[in-house]
């Protein structure tokens, strides 16, 4: 990649960070990647077994929220771009425990703008903060309507609020200290890896398992889905072709009200696990409300389409099957993630 040689990953074991770690180790053989990561319950280095043993692959366990060991690295490894994906993602934890979101996402994200900002004072020629953020940022949508690059921030749950704030940090280090910056904003990812505390690989799982469906409400919350390798191309695009201090909205044009998605889960599911038509639609039970629920979410990217030629390269059927094929492939992975403290996490939430 022009210009860049140590490129830091935060949140790279993650669901979304380990196709990005991934698509770079593979893509740029003459950077060093840094994966940055605490590993948390939601990180985990089995995402990256096949990429592991790269030369141009190295993994360090660290918390973003410890200034000083955060100061150290960027010192140690001269990192000259930060793609920022470290965070807490979700949003029914952020409604249990909202703290634990403001030190990971603000401050977390704060430390990482310090020590960027130290390191590269005397030169910001070449040095890249790429901060990667939600559409849940925007708040809520009516029943028509997109957002796009301008849409004000309007955020409604600890998560989005947490996010807000630390895409308001990135751009005030960009003007205030001439920090160069980009984000975007992404909405919902679903694909392999993704930890199955979000709806598409939790309810995969609880059709495996025969359990219940939980659906929030009345299931006609919208939401615009997209397959996460084509959201790790558009990470890719935008760190070598983006323009600094831009925001680029990344969406799969392809919105789907939950019930119709999980109906629509539910056929597919029926079918590669050799069950009649409709049966695990039997499962689906509707719970009590998230509280603070988006209604609809809905992204303007032709942004990012015009400028840098980027659009989803699966249909949403295409990208759930090979979801729920790799999910079936590697029961071994969702076993070992669903034991322990999801147990007491899932009983917690759902019971
Ligand atoms: P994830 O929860 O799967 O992964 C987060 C990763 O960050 C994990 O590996 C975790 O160990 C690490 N992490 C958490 N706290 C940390 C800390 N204090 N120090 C170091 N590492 C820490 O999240 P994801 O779904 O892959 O999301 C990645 C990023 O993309 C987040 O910033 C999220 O806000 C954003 N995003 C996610 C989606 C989505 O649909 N999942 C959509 C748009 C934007
Ligand atoms: O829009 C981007 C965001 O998408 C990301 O920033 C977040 O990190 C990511 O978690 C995701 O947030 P959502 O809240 O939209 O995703 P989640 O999978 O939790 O829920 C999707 C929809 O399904 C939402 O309307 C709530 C509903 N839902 C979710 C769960 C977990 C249910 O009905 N039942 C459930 O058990």
């Amino acid at each position: 990649m022009k210009n860049k040689k140590n490129i830091l990953v935060t949140g790279g074991a993650g669901f979304i960070g380990s196709h990005v770690v991934r698509l770079l180790v593979k893509k740029y053989s003459s950077c060093q990647i840094y994966n940055l990561d605490s590993l948390t319950y939601a990180g985990n280095l089995e995402n990256l077994s096949d990429i592991e043993s790269k030369n141009n692959y190295k993994f360090l366990k660290l918390d973003i929220t410890e200034a000083e060991a955060i100061s150290e690295a960027f010192e140690t490894y001269k990192f000259d771009t930060v793609v920022h994906l470290a965070a807490e993602s979700h949003v029914d934890r952020s409604i249990t425990d909202p703290l634990a979101f403001a030190r990971t996402n603000i401050m977390g994200t704060l430390n990482l703008l310090q020590a960027a900002a130290k390191l590269w004072k005397a030169d910001f020629k070449d040095k890249l903060f790429y901060h990667i953020s939600t559409d849940e940022v925007y708040g809520t949508l009516g029943e028509t309507g997109l957002f796009t690059e301008t849409t004000a921030y309007d955020p409604n749950s600890p998560y989005s609020a947490s996010k807000a704030s630390s895409d308001h940090f990135v751009r005030a280090y960009g003007e205030t200290y001439g920090l160069p910056f980009i984000i975007s904003n992404c909405s919902n990812n679903y694909g392999p890896n993704q930890f199955p505390e979000k709806l598409i690989p939790l309810f995969i799982n609880n059709i495996i398992l025969e359990k219940p469906l939980p659906v929030y409400g009345d299931g006609n919350y919208t939401r615009d889905w997209l397959y996460v390798i084509d959201h790790a191309i558009a990470i890719d695009l935008i760190l070598s072709e983006g323009k600094l201090k831009q925001t680029y909205n990344i969406g799969g044009f392809n919105e789907w009200k939950n019930i119709d998605l999980v109906k629509l889960l539910c056929k597919q599911m029926d079918f590669k696990l050799g069950k009649p038509t409709g049966t695990s639609e039997q499962l689906i039970t509707y719970v009590k409300d998230r509280p603070g629920h988006d209604l609809r979410y809905a992204i303007d990217a032709s942004k990012i389409n015009s400028e840098l030629d980027w659009s989803p390269s699966v249909t949403f059927e295409e990208g759930l099957s090979k979801t729920i094929d790799w999910y079936l492939n590697n029961e071994a992975w969702m076993e070992k993630v669903t034991s322990g403290d999801y147990l007491k996490y899932y009983k917690e939430q759902y019971q």
